[in-house]
């Protein structure tokens, strides 16, 4: 069972004769790639023939990272990586296929006639073991076998040049080596490194390291290039060089080390180098109280010295290559479950997730490192400001990765960012949106900005996801204070976001559907944090205001005929990909109704299928929404893909990501972002994001029970009690928002139906088109129900009837807690899509999708008569909302009485 891909084989079903289709590949694959500084790509078609680059500069190679390897085979060299300029006058070696898993990157070749040989590129995921993890090299290992079955004499080179130190290029280096029983190491920085400073994306305190296990055949040298590569091609190496600095270029002095294997038919072992971006420390912490920390990588807790970590890293090769293949056949087997295209994306995007994170320790009061205060940082690399430390919405993008991969790192992820908003330093309402945007210098950041929808619900989200997961409840348990503040926010501001409110895409329109249901989600997974404390007030507070806010919305998100999602409120031109519903399926809050889903599904497979397509639906996919650019979002269709409710439908999202991928056009690391007419890239080049490429697996995992130890004394400055002034601000602000909301909605369906009459839609005319919620609202409204929801919770049902007595009853809905285990949403799943409902029956049948208006007609729609009386009926049924809303409005003046009694 081969796990990953292999590109060649991937469309034939037949043979696989010899490297052909690079119409299959993506036209440039990672290397090496274990920290935001040490991120190798090159070509998928003729590594062989082009220069490996940093990921920065992939599509115009301004950004080399000069690296060359051959193998000799009976006197001729060939060439297995390495760029034109190489003037060695080698062969080339011919590449025969090409293999790309999770942890690896495999090019199969063939040097000359009779000799076959791989080579793998191994960048480890450790995700059991933090020392491991936080180191910051690769493998590079050659297996060799004659086909001729005869001995032949080999040897085999491998250098990089000093490019790998800085991305100033004019900028001397010096270098030195070091030989111990176990290795053979050379190493350069810069002449003067600066700390925490990056030219070009490239960092300006890296050392960088090529060793080798040591042994009598191996040897290194430090030369010029011309004279380290034709010595090796047309002899053997020059011996190194007196001096020990010089420029990066203009000559290139490289790094280079060799093994001579004699006369072999086949290797016994691999011959493994190893390839390192060491910085120690790698980053400076502003902490909540204002130290400022240098952090070391989390292996310095293990290794005192770096040459410690680079011969345990070499002895470690037999291990850590099992655990690679162990880890890949893992991910591929989930992923395969799903599809074949399925597999070969994730197989893309694990190491892009996590190369763009360190793991950090800093040092304790004792003045040894504390492995109790871990914390992790992801640096935004591809995007605009792509110094941004910890971004809260590319870490949203990248979670479903870290929870698959293990919660506990994805909780090293939310540390610094719960750490230093619990601080006095942190003054604003909502949730931070990163940690400054100067990495590796984290120094916080306590600006002012418009996304406070956008990240108070991804950090209320991830934090929920992060203790279901993992079941540690640590985070909630320390930070309650500050989540509670972020639920508070969002209750006050999620459902009439204005265009201040901006997205993760930074979309800024007013009252985007897919912004709003976040918020929502957030204040639901609120109500679960205070469940896991036994916060009964708290939970009652936050869910009714979820439910009612998620009754609001499906009023007011969905279009008339409730067919699908809108892009914004209203607009019924418009749809979206309504990739934060996620949140709701991840965490199991069932705050959407199954049909929602179910309708969205017909409607998106729908747009995919119509012919002639939308204008907005390429080969490469849909625009997250008709409101923005058209622009594919990876990891949002796969959040999307992840909560079709049919599988076929789901296959039609990842299917164009996937013809993206490997367009030749792509010719730049993977991509977040990108144009859905060209494929061409947008931002989001290496980007972490495409960690969301793991949402439909990480729908899969199974929820534990969250324990939060008691809290310590002190420990949540931000506490406060506040029960009756948030369920007072909650519901009875809620109540008016939500009543004027639906006033709103009754004028304005009933405009649209007759909008809709005049463009000569038909118009079905049954229990459906009265917008069910509206109706119930009223019902509700007039009956003055107060029947309490939860009645799972042991509290004083005075209590509970108060804190219900504005929310919508719908009684078959699931009560809270509703944990759905892992198998039966599975099954779910899996199960066939269920009937059309009528709203889907009436989508399929008319001709209103894609955002283009249908066709004026000249005949009156037969259900035009019906409708009318339907209006009537509207209108005396907004009379009696205003009457209702008057009632409730003096009620709400009043706190709910249940709430100032309950205060001891
Ligand atoms: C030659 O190769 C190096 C990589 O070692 C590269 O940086 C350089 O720009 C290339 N071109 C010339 C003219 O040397
Ligand atoms: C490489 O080939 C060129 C042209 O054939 C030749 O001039 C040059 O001497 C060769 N270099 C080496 C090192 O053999
Ligand atoms: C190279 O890898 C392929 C696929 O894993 C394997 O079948 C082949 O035996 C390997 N070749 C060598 C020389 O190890
Ligand atoms: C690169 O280094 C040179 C030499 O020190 C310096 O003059 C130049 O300003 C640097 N360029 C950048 C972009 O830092
Ligand atoms: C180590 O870190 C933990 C968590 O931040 C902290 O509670 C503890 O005091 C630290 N230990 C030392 C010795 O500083
Ligand atoms: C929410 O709104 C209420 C009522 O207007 C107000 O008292 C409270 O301070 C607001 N809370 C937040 C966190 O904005
Ligand atoms: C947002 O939606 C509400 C309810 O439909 C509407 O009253 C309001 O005008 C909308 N805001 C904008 C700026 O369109
Ligand atoms: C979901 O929506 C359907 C149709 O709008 C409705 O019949 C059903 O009662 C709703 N279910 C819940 C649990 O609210």
């Amino acid at each position: 069972m081969v796990p990953g891909f292999i590109f060649a084989c991937l469309l034939a079903l037949a043979t696989c004769p010899s490297f052909v289709a690079s119409q299959n590949f993506p036209a440039w694959i990672p290397l090496v790639l274990r920290s935001p500084y040490h991120d190798a790509w090159t070509s998928s078609t003729a590594p062989m023939s082009n220069w490996p680059t940093f990921w920065s500069s992939a599509a115009n190679n301004v950004q080399i990272l000069g690296w060359v390897g051959y193998i000799k085979v009976d006197g001729t060299a060939y060439r297995w990586i390495g760029g034109e300029n190489d003037s060695s006058n080698s062969s080339l070696a011919q590449l025969l296929d090409l293999e790309v898993t999770p942890t690896r990157t495999i090019m199969s070749m063939q040097a000359g006639q009779s000799v076959l040989f791989n080579v793998t590129m191994l960048s480890p995921i450790e995700e059991s073991d933090p020392v491991k993890q936080s180191l910051p090299f690769s493998y590079v290992y050659l297996d060799v076998v004659a086909s001729d079955d005869q001995p032949h004499e080999i040897a085999v080179y491998m250098d990089i040049s000093a490019e790998w130190a800085s991305g100033n290029r004019s900028q001397p280096v010096s270098w030195s080596s070091s030989n111990t029983d176990t290795s053979i190491t050379l190493q350069y920085q810069l002449l003067s490194p600066v700390q925490f400073q990056e030219t070009a994306n490239q960092a300006d305190d890296v050392t960088t390291f090529i060793a080798m296990r040591a042994g009598p055949s191996v040897s290194s040298t430090i030369a010029l290039d011309q004279g380290a590569r034709q010595g090796f091609v047309h002899g053997s190496i020059p011996p190194r060089r007196p001096e020990s600095q010089g420029p990066i270029a203009f000559p290139f002095p490289v790094y280079a080390i060799v093994a001579e294997l004699g006369s072999i038919a086949q290797t016994t072992q691999s011959i493994v180098w190893a390839l390192g971006s060491v910085r120690n420390p790698v980053v400076q912490y502003t902490t909540g109280t204002g130290t400022i920390q240098n952090r070391a990588p989390y292996f310095m807790t293990k290794y005192g010295d770096i040459q410690d970590a680079v011969d345990a890293f070499l002895l470690d090769f037999d291990n850590s290559k099992a655990h690679a293949i162990e880890l890949d056949n893992r991910i591929s087997q989930d992923a395969s479950s799903i599809s074949p295209v399925y597999s070969n994306l994730v197989s893309l995007s694990a190491r892009q997730a996590i190369g763009a994170t360190e793991l950090t320790v800093a040092s304790g009061t004792d003045g040894k490192l504390n492995t109790s205060d871990v914390m992790m940082f992801m640096k935004n690399i591809g995007n605009p400001d792509g110094q941004r430390v910890n971004p809260v919405e590319i870490i949203y993008a990248a979670f479903p990765f870290f929870l698959y991969l293990n919660p506990t790192y994805a909780g090293y992820l939310l540390a610094p960012l719960f750490d230093y908003q619990a601080s006095s330093q942190s003054t604003q309402p909502y949730a931070a949106k990163d940690l400054g945007t100067t990495y590796p210098k984290a120094t916080g950041n306590n600006r002012e900005h418009s996304q406070g929808i956008e990240q108070s619900g991804n950090m209320l989200i991830m934090t929920l996801a992060h203790a279901r997961i993992s079941g540690d409840g640590k985070f909630i348990n320390q930070y309650y204070g500050l989540l509670e503040k972020w639920a508070r926010y969002l209750v006050n501001n999620t459902m009439l976001p204005t265009s201040n409110q901006i997205s993760a895409d930074l979309e800024s329109r007013a009252n985007i559907t897919n912004l709003v249901v976040k918020g929502i989600i957030g204040v639901r997974a609120m109500a679960e944090i205070s469940k896991s404390l036994g916060k009964n007030d708290d939970v009652t507070a936050f869910s009714t205001a979820a439910l009612q806010m998620s009754e609001t919305w499906e009023s007011l998100a969905l279009s008339s005929d409730r067919s699908h999602i809108l892009a914004t409120y209203g607009d019924e031109e418009s749809w979206a990909l309504p990739y934060n519903l996620y949140a709701d399926q991840l965490l199991q809050t069932n705050l959407i109704n199954t049909t929602v889903y179910a309708s969205e599904t017909s409607y998106l497979k729908g747009l995919m299928s119509e012919t002639p397509k939308s204008n907005l639906v390429t080969s490469f996919g849909l625009p997250i929404s008709t409101t923005t650019t058209i622009q594919g979002h990876t990891a949002w269709t796969l959040f999307t893909a992840a909560i079709m409710s049919d599988p076929a439908t789901r296959d039609m999202l990842l299917q164009p990501i996937w013809n993206q991928v490997v367009t030749n056009t792509s010719t730049f690391p993977y991509s977040d972002v990108y144009n859905l007419n060209s494929g061409a890239l947008v931002s989001g080049s290496a980007s972490p994001a495409l960690g969301g490429i793991f949402a439909p697996l990480a729908l899969r995992l199974s929820a534990k029970t969250i324990v939060a130890p008691p809290p310590s004394p002190g420990s949540d400055p931000q506490k406060s009690s506040i029960i009756g002034p948030v369920v007072g601000g909650v519901v009875g602000g809620l109540v008016l928002i939500t009543l004027a909301i639906v006033a709103v909605i009754f004028w304005r369906r009933r405009r649209q139906q007759r909008i809709s009459n005049d463009h000569g839609c038909p118009i079905v005319v049954d229990e459906m088109r009265v917008d069910p919620i509206v109706v119930y609202g009223l019902g509700q409204l007039q009956r003055g129900s107060s029947q309490p929801r939860y009645a799972d919770m042991s509290m004083d049902s005075r209590e509970i009837s108060n804190a219900t007595a504005v929310a919508s009853e719908t009684a078959s809905r699931p009560n809270l807690p509703n944990p759905r285990s892992t198998k039966s949403r599975e099954a779910g799943y899996r199960a066939p899509a269920g009937p059309p409902t009528a709203s889907t029956a009436a989508y399929t049948t008319s001709n209103s999708g894609g955002g283009s208006s249908a066709p004026a007609s000249s005949q009156e729609p037969p259900s035009t008569v019906a409708s009318r009386s339907v209006v009537e009926g509207l209108r005396a049924e907004v009379e009696e909302l205003r009457r209702a809303m008057l009632e409730l409005h003096a009620d709400s003046i009043m706190p709910p009485p249940s709430y100032t009694t309950d205060q001891h």
